[in-house]
């Protein structure tokens, strides 16, 4: 930074300490503010990895001292929304550091795209290979971009106008590499119900075509939007279906659409009502007394939100409280705590955003409606042959939900069987807490339909090698801590007859032994069935369910 920018740095913030303390100078610990606590709490724990000398967040995971992007440009956005002390320095020192660590050579794949960590070594050379997801990932461009047109939109008065020009240079790159993303092209997965990258990439590119009047830019954020809108009609529901994790992305990224995109753009005219219809489908399936979204889920990070931190209730956060919302009262330590990153963006859009929902959907938030069903589905091409028909079943301490697909990849799009949940139960237990039974993804087409009390699953293609195996989470504090049988599984009485054998083997994977490690953090009971030797039968399963 030379001499010219502290000047006018110095000008800019006399010019526009009034109006930028929005969130200042609101009494901070205003504990009806629901946006407030998250953005403080959220920016309160950062502050304590924050390396002020480097001017980048340490690694969250306390990675020995490296640092991270991401969270970084996340606590950025914070920094301005809080304008405390010297915030918007550090928010400006990040932001300069980031956009020079991006990639910049125009003819790679990943040109335009975010370093991992600033620490990395360069991509594409011959010891640190170019790997999709693992050495760089494409979606930082959209997670970093995003927050960066939030910033320019936002808080243009705490940042030196040089800056806000470096800003759009970067976002003038990253919208060039995001159009190298093509589904199916270069180990990519960029389609139209990759629902969260590909709502941010038309944001970033409609909106950075329309500030640097690149006309073809605008068209192409418009093309995505089409194709994403075109997809989202079909039921309106998000092919990403009821992700914790991801619901809440793309809720974020349609916020960034309606507030942000002129009515001009299909995202402007589109943004809040897709906004409205995806709570209206989570308020269906949740379940307030559970603390939980019924399955099936396509993308989890966790199977009991009360004890993983989902983006979904961080917005829940804004809209009822921290203390009605899903989340615990110490979120850094709840699984995939990591997340807890993303709360300064969905605490300074949430009072647009909140504007935009229901009585209705906000009532279901707070208490459970009734004993109901849902059916809706999802559609996800090129993996899908058909969309996924998804049914559930809530009642207020039992909750069923399920989908049948049929796909051509084993684990969902993402190929992940960690994350793909087509089939789960929750039930409440004696103490509160949670008990809850997914299906472990290893079929390309499964029917599975959720009833009263019931989870109906079938392998149409199946034959006599087939397993079903449903992983079960583990026993409440107070409840057995060894589990050998359905009997010893706290709060529910199940039983099952199908076509498989009658045996079934229960392991366990857990912290530190058994047979496996825990998947998302979670350790679990594995119940798996065979079918009998040389069985000719299409391999099914009937789940009955009885709480007790
Ligand atoms: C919470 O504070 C933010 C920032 O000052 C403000 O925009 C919003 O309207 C407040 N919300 C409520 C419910 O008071
Ligand atoms: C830029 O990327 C291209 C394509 O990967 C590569 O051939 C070229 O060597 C790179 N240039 C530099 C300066 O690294
Ligand atoms: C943008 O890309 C060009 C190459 O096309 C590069 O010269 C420039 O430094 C990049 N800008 C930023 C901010 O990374
Ligand atoms: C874009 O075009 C508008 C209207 O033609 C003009 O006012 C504006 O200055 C242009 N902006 C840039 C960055 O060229
Ligand atoms: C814009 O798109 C048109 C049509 O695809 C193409 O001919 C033209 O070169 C593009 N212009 C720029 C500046 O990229
Ligand atoms: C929604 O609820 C609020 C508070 O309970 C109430 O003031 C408002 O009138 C309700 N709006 C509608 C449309 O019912
Ligand atoms: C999915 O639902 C549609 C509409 O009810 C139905 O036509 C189709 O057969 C169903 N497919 C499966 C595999 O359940
Ligand atoms: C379970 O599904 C199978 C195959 O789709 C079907 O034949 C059977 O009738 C179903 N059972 C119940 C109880 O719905
Ligand atoms: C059963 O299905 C599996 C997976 O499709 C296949 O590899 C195997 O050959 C099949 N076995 C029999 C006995 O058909
Ligand atoms: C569950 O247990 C079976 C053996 O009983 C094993 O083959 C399978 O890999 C296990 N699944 C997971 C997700 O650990």
């Amino acid at each position: 930074m030379g001499k010219f920018l502290s000047i006018s740095w110095f000008l800019v913030l006399l010019r526009h300490t009034a109006i930028c303390t929005a969130f200042r100078h609101v009494r901070r610990y205003d504990t009806l503010n629901y946006s407030l606590n998250l953005l403080h709490e959220s920016m309160d724990w950062m502050d304590m990895f924050y390396d002020a000398d480097a001017g980048y967040l340490y690694s969250l995971d306390a990675a020995a001292l490296t640092h991270e992007t991401r969270s970084s440009v996340w606590y950025a956005s914070g920094l301005l929304a809080r304008n405390e002390g010297d915030d918007a320095e550090q928010a400006i020192k990040i932001i300069q550091n980031v956009i020079s660590g991006q990639h910049k050579n125009v003819s790679s794949q990943w040109f335009g795209d975010y370093q991992i960590y600033p620490e990395e070594p360069t991509v594409g050379t011959e010891q640190y290979p170019p790997k999709i997801y693992n050495s760089w990932d494409p979606n930082w461009r959209g997670f970093v971009g995003t927050t960066f047109v939030l910033m320019l939109e936002e808080f243009p008065e705490l940042i030196p106008y040089d800056v806000q020009e470096y800003m759009l240079e970067s976002l003038y790159n990253t919208s060039i590499g995001d159009s190298y993303r093509v589904g199916g092209v270069n180990d990519d997965n960029l389609y139209p119900a990759y629902s969260n990258p590909s709502i941010m990439r038309a944001f970033v590119t409609g909106w950075v075509g329309r500030r640097l009047n690149e006309s073809n830019m605008t068209a192409a954020g418009e093309k995505d939007a089409k194709d994403v809108i075109a997809l989202f009609t079909r039921a309106n529901t998000l092919s990403e279906f009821n992700s914790g994790t991801y619901a809440g992305v793309s809720l974020y990224a349609l916020t960034l659409w309606a507030k942000y995109m002129p009515g001009t753009s299909l995202m402007g005219q589109h943004g809040a009502s897709m906004i409205k219809y995806t709570w209206t489908s989570l308020a269906s399936l949740y379940n307030a007394n559970l603390r939980n979204v019924a399955g099936p889920w396509d993308r989890s990070y966790g199977y009991d939100m009360n004890r993983y931190l989902s983006i979904l209730a961080l917005h829940m956060w804004t809209l009822i409280g921290k203390e009605k919302a899903p989340i615990n009262a110490k979120p850094y330590a709840m699984g995939h705590k990591n997340d807890f990153a993303i709360g300064p963006l969905v605490a300074i859009l949430a009072p647009f955003h909140n504007s935009l929902i229901d009585n209705s959907t906000l009532n279901s938030l707070i208490s459970f409606p009734g004993t109901h069903t849902v059916e809706t589905s999802a559609f996800s091409p090129p993996y899908d042959t058909y969309p996924r028909n998804i049914t559930a079943w809530l009642s207020p301490h039992l909750t069923i939900g399920a989908e049948s697909f049929s796909e051509n990849v084993i684990g969902g799009p993402a190929k992940n069987p960690n994350s793909f949940n087509p089939a789960v139960v929750q039930w409440q237990r004696q103490d509160g807490s949670v008990g809850w039974l997914t299906l472990y993804a290893q079929v390309m087409e499964l029917i599975a339909v959720a009833g009263e009390k019931t989870l109906n699953l079938t392998y149409p293609t199946g034959n006599s090698t087939s397993t079903f195996s449903f992983l079960v989470g583990t026993n409440s504090k107070a409840g057995k801590r060894d589990v050998s049988s359905w009997d010893d599984v706290e709060g529910v009485k199940v039983k099952v007859i199908g076509t498989v054998g009658p045996e079934y083997a229960v392991t366990f994977n857990g912290l530190v032994g058994g047979a496996g490690e825990p998947i998302n953090e979670f350790e679990f009971w594995n119940f798996t069935y065979t079918m009998s030797a040389g069985s000719a039968e299409i391999p099914q399963v009937l789940l009955e369910f009885e709480l007790i």
